[in-house]
């Protein structure tokens, strides 16, 4: 995966070239296979059985939710990996090659399509499965460029199927701490958001040892991993974002060093390599990856100094809403510790909010707010997360995807509208990058 020519590109083109052919032959005649769930579980298959697939919406989903769900099958590109991600997941469902996507439906009748593949190939299976008859959960994001974001919409209407994005952060404790406090009008119109997203060197070398490196995979860290920030301000602010500007660059990562491997794991620097990371420690990654990786050449521990890296490690956006509001948004990937700082500034007052993650200091909790309202008047409080993947929030989203008669007073479930802004927002951000100029969303795509 390293290289553009690399075996698991070309089998990706291949797999993409599949699905369209697939699409304008089946079309025309094929039975669609959505049903009326209301009365029995709702029949889920995967595709693209990773990490996030296995657990997430793997083993998180078909035991805590075995009254709601039945996994009925698994496809992934690999065809090794899926069966070990059926093994890990310890289900019984019928696995398949991502070539016979349409097979898989057809056999196993699914009501929802969930998508956990690399970024840049969920269009395909989220279009295909609504042609097909199916609902979609798609993991973020949910699209890398707009012309995929926009088959998404179109697909969406003409086929009457809806697509629901995996934003787990939306429903993370302190996100609706956020939500709970901008909607009480406590500090008025808020006129400025400033966003610091800080990634330390274990989380951030982490997107760059893997396809996230890439920005015809990921789409670039700000499609990629800021997409769930971008959604959470979008549905913090009620508003939609209408124009963008950007700056980029990688400045650690890539080819800011003096040598390179291909993987950790047979790699000549490894005593002088800051980055190197023994994989074979973890008997799972070596299962699901190590072992299969003749099979697509995906290096799960490949180079943080590959030279064809070029997603951006060093970034800083600005936005405009709807309604008037500025973001200001900075992604640095390999700093001494993690964690986010998020400041609102609104006609009343002021919220700071830190989230803390990993710090060679004692933070006094995980989160801290401080609220001021003027040079006299302020209040802190702190809160932890709850136990749980994404601290709690991944079974919340679960439950507001699958548990029946949920309330969303504060519309959390989103959908393909919120998918499509949050990625249009990194997407228009690259074109920023690119061009140096100002990006009209509108410009680029019809919402
Ligand atoms: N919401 C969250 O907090 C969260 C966290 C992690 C990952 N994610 C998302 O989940 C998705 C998967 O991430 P991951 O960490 O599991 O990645 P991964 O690399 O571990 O898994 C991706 C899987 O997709 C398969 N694949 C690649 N190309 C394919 C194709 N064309 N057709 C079918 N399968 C293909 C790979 O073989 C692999 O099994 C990504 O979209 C990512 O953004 C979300």
């Amino acid at each position: 995966m390293n290289s553009p020519n690399s075996s698991l590109n070309r089998r990706q083109f291949v797999t993409k070239g599949a699905v369209a052919i697939a699409a304008a032959s089946l079309a025309p005649s094929f039975q669609l296979v959505g049903m009326d769930r209301s009365a029995r579980k709702t029949k889920v298959v995967m595709v693209g059985t990773g990490t996030r697939g296995i657990h997430s919406w793997g083993t998180e989903l078909v035991g805590p939710y075995k009254d709601y769900v039945e996994m009925v099958g698994l496809c992934d590109i690999n065809e090794k990996r899926v069966e070990v991600a059926k093994e890990l997941i310890g289900i019984d469902a019928k696995t398949y090659h991502s070539n016979d996507f349409d097979k898989m439906i057809r056999e196993q009748k699914p009501d929802i399509v969930i998508v956990t593949t690399v970024d840049s190939f969920h269009v395909d299976y989220i279009v295909r499965a609504m042609e097909l008859g199916c609902d979609v959960i798609s993991e973020k994001p949910i699209a890398t460029e707009a012309d995929q974001c926009q088959r998404i919409l179109d697909t969406e209407k003409k086929t009457g199927r809806k697509v629901n994005v995996g934003f787990n952060v939306r429903f993370m404790n302190e996100s609706m701490e956020m939500k709970r406090i901008l909607s009480s009008g406590e500090l008025g119109k808020i006129l400025a958001i400033d966003y610091q997203e800080n990634l330390d060197t274990s989380h951030g070398a982490s997107y760059f040892r893997r396809w996230h490196g890439k920005i015809k995979n990921s789409g670039s860290l700000l499609v990629h991993k800021a997409s769930h920030q971008f959604d959470l301000v979008n549905w913090l602010l009620d508003a939609d974002p209408v124009q963008v500007q950007a700056m980029g660059k990688v400045a650690f990562y890539g080819k800011n060093n003096a040598y390179r491997g291909k993987k950790c794991r047979n790699c000549e620097f490894t005593n002088q390599c800051d980055y190197y990371w023994d994989m074979t420690k973890d008997a799972d990654d070596m299962k699901l990856y190590g072992n299969c990786e003749d099979v697509d050449h995906y290096y799960r521990d490949g180079c943080v100094w590959d030279d064809k890296i070029d997603s951006y490690d060093t970034s800083s956006v600005q936005v405009q809403y709807d309604n008037g509001t500025q973001l200001t948004y900075t992604l640095n990937a390999y700093l001494p510790y993690e964690g986010q700082y998020i400041c609102f500034s609104g006609e009343k007052g002021r919220l700071d909010v830190r989230l803390n993650s990993r710090q060679p200091w004692d933070a006094p909790a995980p989160f801290e707010f401080r609220l001021t309202k003027d040079g006299e008047t302020t209040k802190y409080w702190t809160m932890k997360p709850n136990s749980g993947g994404h601290g709690g929030a991944d079974e919340r989203v679960k439950d507001a995807m699958f548990k029946p008669n949920q309330q969303d007073p504060t519309g959390q479930k989103a959908g393909s509208r919120a998918g499509v802004l949050s990625s249009m927002i990194g997407i228009a951000a690259r074109k920023s990058i690119e061009t140096g100029g100002v990006v009209n969303i509108s410009d680029l795509i019809n919402l």
